[in-house]
């Protein structure tokens, strides 16, 4: 087949730029090759078995193992949450927050692929970091990532409950902790419920788990001025207010998508806010 007919083909189903992604990927074309010489022939049966395999729902990310954040590529495997663009916010706010300032040290919980923790590496070429997570599979990950990305003799990868065993403070926390009550997860979209670990998503009875664990370690985490960033789900504002107002943290800044709901929250010890 042509390279034309395959994009047509693939057109049907994907995207321009996930067309385009696809061919690339199987052909290891660039782009411009491609528009050079649309009428070179092209082995399709492994795009066409890709094709099939994104139709039977399978997202492309899981096909090739691998995704962009942050401008940057990240591989994914089985224990791994698949980066969304939603957690680019959660980067964006720490790097506006930290920009005249930044941190010397940051820590990541649950951090899966690493992606929050080496994109931040990127951005503060002079911090170190320290990323947690349950899984030993996603630990894995995350240690190819940081050395693919560049900053791996910056980073430090640790199996563990939340920040149970750790015995150091940081003038950062970060974490995109699972918050889906478990009660929802059978309803998430095929290519979720399918391909994104359990334990990535799973945020207990209520979706909040997560939070009670983590801001219950958080006040020593901490070093004086230090601050902690969460991802929220869309509908999680006012608890994760309260939770955090009852482990003696006020959430003082909120950032908002695009749809106009709370998805990240900027946490402080109380007093330093001088609340209360
Ligand atoms: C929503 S995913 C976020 C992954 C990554 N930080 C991101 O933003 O793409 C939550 C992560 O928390 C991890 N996790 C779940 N329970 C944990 C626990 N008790 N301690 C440490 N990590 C945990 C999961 O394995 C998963 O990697």
């Amino acid at each position: 087949m042509t390279l034309q007919e395959l994009y047509k083909q693939l057109r049907v189903s994907l995207s321009e730029s996930d067309a385009r992604y696809v061919l690339k990927k199987r052909t290891g074309l660039s782009h411009a090759d491609m528009i050079a010489n649309p009428g070179q022939s092209v082995d399709e049966e492994p795009i066409l078995n890709d094709l099939e395999l994104y139709r039977q729902g399978i997202p492309l990310s899981r096909i090739y193992g691998e995704r962009e954040f942050w401008g940057m590529r990240f591989e994914l495997s089985d224990a791994t949450l698949d980066p969304r663009s939603d957690t680019e916010a959660l980067v964006e706010a720490v790097v506006a927050r930290y920009k005249d300032n930044p941190p010397e040290n940051i820590l990541d919980l649950g951090t899966g692929t690493g992606c929050i923790l080496i994109a931040l590496l990127s951005e503060f070429p002079q911090a170190a970091g320290v990323g947690i997570d349950l899984s030993a599979e996603a630990i894995e990950t995350a240690k190819i990532n940081a050395q693919q990305n560049y900053v791996a003799d910056r980073a430090t990868f640790l199996q563990g409950n939340w920040a149970e065993s750790l015995d150091e403070s940081f003038d950062l926390v970060v974490s995109n902790p699972p918050y889906i009550a478990k009660k929802v997860i059978q309803n998430l979209d095929e290519s979720v419920k399918n391909h994104d670990p359990t334990l990535a998503l799973d945020g207990g009875e209520d979706g909040l788990q997560a939070y009670k664990e983590i801001f219950s370690q958080l006040f020593p985490l901490l070093k004086p001025g230090g601050r902690a960033f969460f991802e929220i789900g869309f509908d999680q504002e006012k608890s994760t207010r309260r939770l955090s107002e009852e482990s003696r943290f006020s959430i003082i800044s909120s950032y908002a998508d695009i749809a106009g709901h709370t998805r990240v929250v900027e946490l402080v010890p109380e007093n330093i806010s001088g609340d209360k």
